[in-house]
């Protein structure tokens, strides 16, 4: 008991405990949460239950897809639509290497392998044009991400996709909310993932859902989620190899709080992004994210500027440290990472728009709540960092 509360107070990442005045991120939880987890937890149906279903009704009106399974994680429900899609031991799956690890993860967990294509250096995500030369005989798919809440250039990687007949997938882990061509990610025809973990636009602690147009391929998750269980009503009859990926009634139930203020948070997220963009404007050295455009809506995720190249990074980022800002390496390039230089001999130049981005940016502290007051701390250290 005691080593449980000790590493509390250390922090979640067991580091030794400092004073952050600003942190990265705080999900943005009120009474209503609190109300729908009692209602369960008096229900006594704390899994398979209803809020489940209604919850997963509502995502899917949400995105604007007629079919939504709810999953223990975003990565639980990539990996399913990867299994789905019939990836083989040796099969090549196109990807972008600006993203989380789960984005290639759940392609190589089915024994697929990953190549990376370069990405578009205003948007950073996929570049079409790379992920076409990128293609071989052996390539399966795709899994395209929209990375940082901002929509991946859908129309054209569909049209490669079925050029070449590969599957697409779409990561949008990042992007509940993100409009393509004035429609929602998710309503576009195209599968793909969703995340709820705390510092998304909606949180149900852990958990996941993933949006599909196949009845059949929603029929699927739903066994493939639950065990390979047949949908029939006997327990222990099981049809085919599944897993564990089920997300709980209170998780669910966090969930069904959290979508019914998603307008409210999304607004809020855009208002903290638009305070940080003007104290920003003009400051040397720090480039702003990329502006919406005509095609494109970011739904605010994370706020990742770029420094400019002669600034030293982690220099900056120490500095934010002491002044009690809490910023984030925000991503290293995923080719990068130790076991993908380990298991497949990726190295440096492999992508150089990525690696170019990926050792520039930094997340600033970015939650709907975040008060102005404490932006202006931030951007004031952030200022006096990268002049030092
Ligand atoms: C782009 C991207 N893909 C996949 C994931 C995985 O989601 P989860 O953490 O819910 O498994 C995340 C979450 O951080 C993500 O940002």
């Amino acid at each position: 008991m005691a080593r449980v509360r000790k590493d509390r107070e250390r922090g979640s990442r067991g580091g030794v405990k400092t004073q952050t005045r600003v942190p990265l991120s705080r999900p943005y939880i009120d009474e209503r949460e609190e109300e729908l987890v009692l209602e369960v937890l008096r229900s006594g149906r704390l899994s398979l239950g209803p809020w489940i279903d209604e919850f997963e009704q509502l995502c899917a009106e949400r995105v604007g897809a007629p079919y939504a399974a709810a999953v223990s994680s975003g990565t639980a429900g990539l990996h399913m639509l990867c299994h789905i899609a019939g990836v083989r031991e040796g099969d090549e799956v196109i990807t972008s290497p600006v993203s989380f690890v789960a984005t290639a993860n759940c392609f190589i967990f089915e024994g697929g392998r990953p190549v990376f294509a370069d990405v578009d250096p205003q948007t950073l995500n996929l570049d079409p044009v790379a992920v076409e030369a990128a293609i071989t005989e052996r390539t399966k798919g795709i899994v395209a991400v929209d990375m940082f809440g901002y929509p991946c250039e859908l129309d054209e990687l569909r049209a490669i996709a079925e050029r070449h007949g590969l599957f697409l997938i779409d990561d949008s882990c990042e992007a509940l909310g993100a409009e393509y061509k004035d429609a929602p990610i998710g309503s576009h025809g195209i599968s793909g993932a969703f995340g709820f973990y705390p510092n998304k636009q909606i949180t149900t602690g852990e958990g996941g859902i993933v949006t599909t147009h196949s009845e059949e391929e929603w029929e699927l998750l739903k066994s493939l989620r639950n065990q390979g269980r047949s949908y029939d009503s006997r327990w222990f009859h099981h049809v085919r190899l599944g897993f564990n990926y089920r997300i709980t009634d209170l998780q669910a139930a966090v969930g069904i709080g959290q979508l019914e203020k998603l307008d409210r948070l999304l607004a809020m997220r855009s208002e903290v992004a638009a305070r940080y963009g003007e104290l920003l404007a003009g400051m040397d050295g720090v480039e702003a994210p990329l502006a919406d455009d005509a095609d494109h809506r970011r739904s605010w995720f994370v706020y990742v500027v770029k420094v400019a190249p002669g600034v030293d990074r982690d220099a900056v980022l120490e500095r934010l440290a002491a002044s009690g800002v809490e910023a984030g390496h925000y991503v290293p390039a995923v080719h990068l990472q130790p076991y993908m230089r380990e298991r497949y001999g990726f190295a440096e130049r492999m992508c150089p728009v990525a690696e170019d981005a990926c050792t520039h940016m930094l997340a600033l502290p970015f939650f709907p709540q975040l008060e102005a007051d404490d932006q202006q701390l931030v951007v004031d250290a952030l200022r006096e960092a990268v002049s030092t």
